[in-house]
């Protein structure tokens, strides 16, 4: 049932190709346009919508910081994310004209079932993205755009992440296509960016085994940061997530501009530090990111950077380089995060750690 796996984890990680591939499966015509007739809120009430609030927990949460980035850029309407055990018990503004998208792998999160019985009742509209055919929170929503992953085991989320980040990306250029959009070229340019991606990961994961080396490099060590920027930043949490999740560990994500307004100051050296590096591209981000690198090895961390493939800038600040396959800023989470999963899997395992059932943890948690 492993498929000769040590763990339902790690083989899920493998099938993020597949995974990938199946979610955009079937959602886009021949004549380049997005489908998706699983939205059953009509193109009126969109069209209608002044706001969107993005809500989960955990991993899901992060995919949520993803889209905010995303969606605000395409479609132009302001977007919240939200942590659901913070959203009901602050007041928050919803009305009929807000759009509320739920995002749970399993469909069951009270948190954020919840959260979205609350949204409803002010009369906003709920689309959940979701991975469990007939769970509660799809079944409570007024349409679900499902990642169509396949069972997830591992209790730390994989496929399950990667797959939430294209369905937000689809529904973010869904609103953007029925909403008329000032990049229609961009439409096509990031469909067919995604369809590429499949490919893209299984190139990341032929590579698994420099990344098993650096765990096994690293075993020994306790604490972790991790530092990124943009999408980036969402992508750093959720791989400080993973390495706490699984392997128990004490690890931070922060967003990489904030470096020196305060974590800085913990950086010890020897301390294994990952960065996201976005693109080269038009803007400074990914000089800036440089940057930092330079700021944490000053400090006698060990940097492992993740970069472009073929990205000269980074080679001389870097202990290690994991190379991405070249994609656009908005995308890059999905690939970045691929080594990072990896990682924690071959340092929990090293630990001797259950992977699978990690100690404290529960696959979902049906509890508020
Ligand atoms: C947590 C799980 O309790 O719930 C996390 O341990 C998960 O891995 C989070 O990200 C949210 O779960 P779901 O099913 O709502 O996406």
């Amino acid at each position: 049932e492993k498929g000769g796996f040590d763990w339902f984890m790690r083989k899920e990680i493998f099938e993020q190709p597949k995974a990938i591939a199946d979610t955009l499966l079937g959602r886009y015509s021949a004549r380049g346009e997005l489908v998706l007739d699983e939205i059953r809120i009509s193109p009126e009430t969109l069209r209608r919508i002044d706001k969107i609030v993005i809500i989960g927990c955990g991993t899901a949460h992060y995919a949520g910081m993803v889209a905010k980035y995303a969606i605000e850029h395409w479609v132009r309407i302001p977007c919240e994310v939200e942590l659901a055990s913070e959203f009901r018990y602050r007041d928050p503004i919803v009305n009929p004209q807000t759009l509320c998208v739920a995002i749970s792998q399993s469909g069951e999160t009270a948190d954020t079932l919840q959260a979205i019985r609350h949204a409803r009742e002010q009369g906003s509209h709920v689309i959940a993205i979701c991975n469990t055919n007939g769970s509660t929170i799809p079944r409570e929503s007024d349409a679900v755009i499902y990642t169509h992953a396949g069972p997830e085991i591992g209790v730390a989320s994989t496929k399950g992440f990667t797959t939430q980040l294209v369905a937000c990306y689809l529904l973010g250029l869904y609103l953007a296509q029925i909403r008329g959009m000032k990049y229609g070229d961009e439409i096509r340019d990031v469909m067919d960016e995604l369809q590429q991606l499949p490919a893209k990961v299984q190139e990341l994961l032929d590579h698994a085994s420099t990344v098993y080396e650096l765990a096994h490099q690293l075993a020994d060590q306790e604490d972790y940061i991790f530092l990124g920027r943009h999408v980036g930043y969402p992508a750093a949490l959720e791989g400080a997530l993973k390495l706490k999740e699984i392997a128990y560990l004490h690890s931070e994500g922060f967003a990489a501009g904030e470096l020196k307004h305060g974590p800085i100051a913990i950086i010890n050296p020897d301390m294994p530090v990952f960065v996201i590096v976005p693109p080269q591209g038009r803007d400074q981000l990914h000089d800036k990111v440089v940057s930092n690198i330079q700021e944490v090895r000053a400090r006698g961390a060990r940097t492992i950077v993740l970069a472009e493939q073929g990205d000269e800038h980074v080679v001389q600040f870097a202990d290690t380089v994991i190379g991405l396959p070249t994609v656009s800023t908005l995308l890059q989470p999905v690939l970045a995060v691929v080594p990072l999963q990896l990682f924690a899997c071959e340092v929990a395992t090293a630990l001797g750690n259950d992977v699978d059932q990690p100690r404290n943890l529960a696959k979902s948690v049906t509890v508020e």
